[in-house]
C-alpha cells in the first residue's frame, strides 16, 4: 500500500481568505490539533509577509512535535532566509520556495523570460538547501504551464536538491484528466523524479480541486496539499476531509494516510469558529447536513438500514449519529422514530392522529424541532403511552 502525505496549508493558503486572519494563539491551537489529527506537514505561514506572521510561524515551529513544519517563500533570498529563521526550532523543518512558471506569469507578472525563471528556480532551491535538508519547490500556475517547459523547471529544482515538487493548479483551471496527464508527463520526463515526492495543490475555481487532487494521486503524486473545510483564496483549496475520506472509502487497498478521521468534525468546527468562516450546511463530510435525512423516502430507508442512504459511518468522522430531521417532506416512519426518541411509542392509530397534526404544523415551519414535537405530542396524548 502506498502512503499519501497530507500537507495541510490551512494556516497559510487558508488564512489568505479576507477576514480570516488568525492571531498567534489561534495558529498554535489549530497547529496542535492538526498535529494530533495526524497530518504529515503543516504549512504554518509566509514569514516574510509580516512580523506577526513570522512570530506565529516561529511559535508553531517550536510547538509542533510530530509533523514537519513548513514556511513559504518566494524565490527571493531575503524571503528564504526569513523562512529559515522562522522554522529553525522545528523538529522537522521544511522551506517551500518557488516561482510562477506559466507564460502568463512569466510575461505579465515577472516581465521576464523562461530561461531567467528557470535559473531563478534553481538558485532559490540551492539557497534554501543551505539552511535545511527538506526543500519543497512550487511551480506556481503549473496548471497553465506547458508540460515540456514545466518538466525542465522541475528537473532544475531536482538538480538543485528539491525533495518535493509541488505542481499547483493555482487558478483552478485544469480538468481532472489534464491534471492527471500533467503528473504522468512529469513522472515520465523529469530526470531524478523517482527520488522526490510529487505534490498536488489544487484550487477550486471550477469546483474541481478534490477531483484534480485525487486524479493526481492516481497518476503518481504522493502528497496532497489541502485545507480544513477547503478554505482558501477565492473558491478555496482542496478540502482535507474530502481527499482523506475518498482515499479511505474508495482506495483503501492502494493508499493510506495517517489522518485520524474521528477528529475531522471537531477540527472543522475549530477552524470555522477561529476564522469566523461558517461551513456550508451541505459541505461533504463536515457540513451540518452531511448525515441528516429529511425526506420521507430517505428517512424510511435510513431507519431500516443506515447504509441505504449513507456511504460513510458518521462515527468515522466524529459525528455521533445520523439525524432524522422532521419537515413537511417527512413520512410516518420518521415521525414514529423521533416520537420514540422523546418517549412516545405510538400505536398505529395514535400515529395516524399525530401524523396529520404534524403535517399541518410542518407546513407552517421549515423544521419541526424536538421542542415542537414534544409540545405537539403532550397536547395530543396527555398521558404518556
Ligand atoms: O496556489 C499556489 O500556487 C500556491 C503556491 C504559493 C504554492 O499557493
Ligand atoms: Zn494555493
Amino acid at each position: 500500500m502506498d502512503k499519501v502525505y497530507i500537507f495541510d496549508t490551512t494556516l497559510r493558503d487558508g488564512e489568505q481568505v479576507p477576514g480570516c486572519k488568525l492571531n498567534t494563539n489561534q495558529k498554535i491551537r489549530i497547529a496542535k490539533s492538526l498535529d494530533e489529527l495526524g497530518v504529515d506537514i503543516i504549512e504554518a505561514g509566509f514569514p516574510i509577509s509580516s512580523p506577526g506572521d513570522f512570530e506565529a510561524v516561529a511559535a508553531v515551529a517550536s510547538t509542533v512535535k510530530n509533523a514537519t513544519v513548513c514556511a513559504l517563500s518566494r524565490s527571493v533570498e531575503k524571503d528564504i532566509k526569513t523562512a529559515a529563521e522562522a522554522i529553525k526550532y522545528a523538529v522537522y523543518p521544511r522551506i517551500h520556495t518557488g516561482i510562477g512558471t506559466s507564460d502568463m506569469h512569466i510575461k505579465h507578472k515577472f516581465r521576464s523570460t523562461r530561461e531567467d525563471i528557470l535559473e531563478r528556480a534553481f538558485k532559490a532551491v540551492k539557497f534554501a538547501k543551505s539552511f535545511v535538508e527538506d526543500v519543497e519547490f512550487y511551480a506556481e500556475d503549473a496548471g497553465r504551464t506547458e508540460n515540456e517547459y514545466l518538466a525542465r523547471v522541475c528537473e532544475a529544482a531536482v538538480k538543485a536538491g528539491a525533495t518535493v515538487l509541488n505542481i499547483p493548479d493555482t487558478t483552478g483551471y485544469c480538468m481532472p484528466h489534464e491534471y492527471a496527464e500533467k503528473i504522468k508527463y512529469l513522472k515520465e520526463h523529469v530526470k531524478g523524479i523517482d527520488q522526490v515526492i510529487l505534490s498536488t495543490h489544487c484550487h477550486n475555481d471550477l469546483g474541481l480541486a478534490t477531483a484534480n487532487s485525487i486524479a493526481g494521486v492516481l497518476d503518481g503524486a504522493r502528497q496532497i496539499e489541502c485545507t480544513i473545510n477547503g478554505i482558501g483564496e477565492r473558491a478555496g483549496n482542496t478540502a482535507l476531509e474530502e481527499v482523506v475520506m475518498i482515499l479511505r472509502q474508495r482506495y483503501a487497498k492502494q493508499f493510506s494516510t495517517r489522518v485520524q478521521t474521528r477528529q475531522l468534525n471537531a477540527i472543522s468546527r475549530l477552524v470555522s469558529d477561529s476564522m469566523c468562516m461558517p461551513v456550508q450546511p451541505n459541505k461533504a463530510i463536515v457540513g451540518d447536513n452531511a448525515f441528516a435525512h429529511s425526506s420521507g423516502i430517505h428517512q424510511d430507508g435510513v431507519i431500516k438500514n443506515r447504509e441505504n442512504y449513507e456511504i460513510i459511518d458518521p462515527l468515522e468522522v466524529g459525528v455521533d449519529h445520523s439525524s432524522i430531521v422532521l419537515t413537511a417532506r417527512s413520512g410516518r416512519a420518521a415521525l414514529a422514530y423521533r416520537a420514540k426518541e422523546v418517549g412516545y411509542n405510538l400505536f398505529k392509530d395514535q400515529l395516524d392522529v399525530a401524523y396529520s397534526e404534524f403535517i399541518s404544523l410542518a407546513d407552517q415551519r421549515k423544521e419541526v424541532n424536538e421542542q415542537d414535537l414534544r409540545a405537539m405530542l403532550t397536547q395530543l396524548f396527555p398521558v404518556q403511552v
